[in-house]
This record gives C-alpha cells, sequence and structure tokens, in this order.
C-alpha cells in the first residue's frame, strides 16, 4: 500500500491503519459480538502479517486495556517500522471509564506510554475526547501538555479524537490531526475532514466498518470506498483479530484506490 502523508507532520502512514482495541480489552465495547482476548502468539502473527502486507500504523491508548503494554512487549526491537498513534484523557479501570485533561496528568500518560510500549518517543498522541471537545481544547491544561511535550520531542505531532464538528473544527485550527468518524452511517462529520483538507491536517478514520456492524464482504468495499471518496483522508484505523479479515481488508482497500486513481 502506498503511504500517505498524515497532514503536514512529515510522518508518512498506510491509508490502512490497525485499531488495536480488542487485543486488551473486551469490557464495555460495543463489537457485534463477546471475544477473548487473543494469545501472545495470536497477536505476534497479526503485528507481522500487517507489516508484511504494507500497514505501517498502529493505534492504540492506555484506555484499551493491556493493548500497550502487549505491544511494548511484543514489538521489540521492531518498534522502529511502525507509526505508533496513543491516545491521552481516558482512564479505563475496573470496568469503567472516566477522563483526566489535566497538564499534569497528560504528561504523566504520556511518559507511562512511552515507558510501556519500550520506546522513547510517540508518532501521535490524540486527545480522547469525552465528548465535550470545546470544553476541553478551551478550559483543560492537556492541549498545552501536548505543545510542551512535543516541544521536548517525545511526541512527534497532537491531535484529538473529537465527536462533535465544532470540537473537530477547533483541532483543525490548533493541531496536527484529526480522528473523525465516518461511515456509511455517519456522515456529519464530513465539514471536518473538509476543513482538514483544506488546511492540510492529518485525518484519521475511526469506526469506518461501524465498530463491526457492516454487512458481508460488499458492506466492507463500500464502507472502503464511502471513506476514501472523502478528499484528504491519511488512514482508516480498523480494528481487527482476525488475520483472514485483515488480508481481505487490504485486498479491497487496494481494490478501491486503484480505481479511483
Ligand atoms: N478514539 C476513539 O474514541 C475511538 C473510538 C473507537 C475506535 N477507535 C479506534 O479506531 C479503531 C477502529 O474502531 P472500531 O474498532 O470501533 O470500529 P471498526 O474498525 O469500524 O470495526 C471493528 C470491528 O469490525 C470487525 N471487522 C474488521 N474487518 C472486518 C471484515 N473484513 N469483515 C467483517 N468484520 C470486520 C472487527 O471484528 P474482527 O476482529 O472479527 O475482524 C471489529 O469487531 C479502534 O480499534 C480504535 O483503535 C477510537
Amino acid at each position: 500500500m502506498e503511504l500517505r502523508a498524515l497532514g503536514s507532520t512529515g510522518i508518512r502512514v498506510s491509508p490502512l491503519g490497525l485499531g488495536t482495541v480488542k487485543l486488551g480489552r473486551n469490557q464495555q465495547v460495543k463489537y457485534p459480538g463477546a471475544f477473548e482476548l487473543p494469545q501472545d502468539k495470536a497477536v505476534s502473527g497479526l503485528l507481522d502479517l500487517a507489516r508484511e502486507l504494507g500497514i505501517n500504523l498502529l493505534d492504540t491508548a492506555p484506555a484499551y486495556g493491556s493493548s500497550q503494554e502487549r505491544l511494548g512487549r511484543l514489538l521489540g526491537h521492531r518498534r522502529k517500522e511502525w507509526i505508533i498513534v496513543s491516545k491521552v484523557g481516558e482512564i479505563f479501570e475496573n470496568g469503567e471509564s472516566r477522563f483526566d485533561f489535566s497538564f499534569e496528568h497528560t504528561v504523566a500518560t504520556v511518559e507511562r506510554s512511552i515507558a510501556t510500549l519500550k520506546t522513547d518517543y510517540l508518532d501521535c498522541v490524540l486527545i480522547h475526547s469525552s465528548g465535550d471537545d470545546l470544553q476541553i481544547l478551551e478550559h483543560e491544561g492537556v492541549l498545552d501538555a501536548l505543545r510542551e511535550l512535543k516541544r521536548r520531542g517525545l511526541i512527534r505531532s497532537h491531535g484529538m479524537s473529537s465527536k462533535t464538528i465544532e470540537g473537530g473544527l477547533r483541532v483543525v485550527q490548533e493541531m496536527d490531526v484529526v480522528m473523525a468518524t465516518c461511515n456509511l452511517d455517519h456522515n456529519e462529520e464530513l465539514p471536518v475532514l473538509e476543513a482538514a483538507y483544506a488546511h492540510d491536517k492529518g485525518v484519521l478514520v475511526k469506526k469506518g466498518l461501524m465498530s463491526g456492524h457492516v454487512q458481508g464482504t460488499g458492506g466492507v468495499r463500500r464502507s472502503f470506498a464511502h471513506v476514501f471518496a472523502q478528499p484528504g483522508v491519511s488512514s482508516m484505523i480498523v480494528g481487527t483479530i482476525n488475520p483472514a479479515h485483515l488480508r481481505e481488508n487490504v485486498r479491497l482497500l487496494e481494490q478501491v484506490l486503484e480505481g479511483s486513481a
């Protein structure tokens, strides 16, 4: 897969990224069916397969249970082959989420993620929104903290996984990358994607397969075609722990991108 610019960050990402919620968390998630967390051997195989297929982007978060700890352990010396996106603000403990967007918590979270992932930098850190995007950006310390961490060289870029149009538009003005929802059933945030394109900001699409509620191979193909018809999409992050789905997603996406080239 041909790499794409993540806005003007200088980072290049594969158009399909691997979401890693399902590597570390199976409680309080909105997937169609219950699932067991995969064993280490299966996760290693999935990561190898992803690299082999041309995927270089991993999306993780401290709120994804053991995702970061497992990635840190299993990536080992191959960390530099990956672009790692992590998050700050959501804490998932004892089956429940809470949020902290303070300056101090943001710095401590990034330092801990770097240690857990056994690396010395993160390629991108997103604010993991609770839904009050503007309140978080305007009244909390997280934005200043991420700017400071970027100056210190601990993170290469920053952004927000936003939930509102107003929030997404503000992210485009203030930050490097926006992560927004776009799928066959959810097009409310298209103005955010358009603004990001106009301002040369990175765009990561989440929930592009409706968190797995998409119907069959035809539905997956239509979902990719829909997302990549939007100009400026850097990468669509798809979560899977099924190697056959990973292969199918790469094959279908390549067909879609070749068709639109
Ligand atoms: N920041 C946020 O607030 C936020 C929220 C949600 C997600 N995210 C990020 O975005 C990623 C993707 O979001 P998501 O996991 O909610 O939604 P998604 O990528 O739309 O859907 C993932 C689901 O689709 C299934 N799937 C994948 N490929 C498939 C295929 N070819 N055929 C049928 N089913 C398929 C997966 O099941 P199998 O495992 O069986 O393949 C999984 O259950 C997450 O992993 C996470 O990294 C971020």
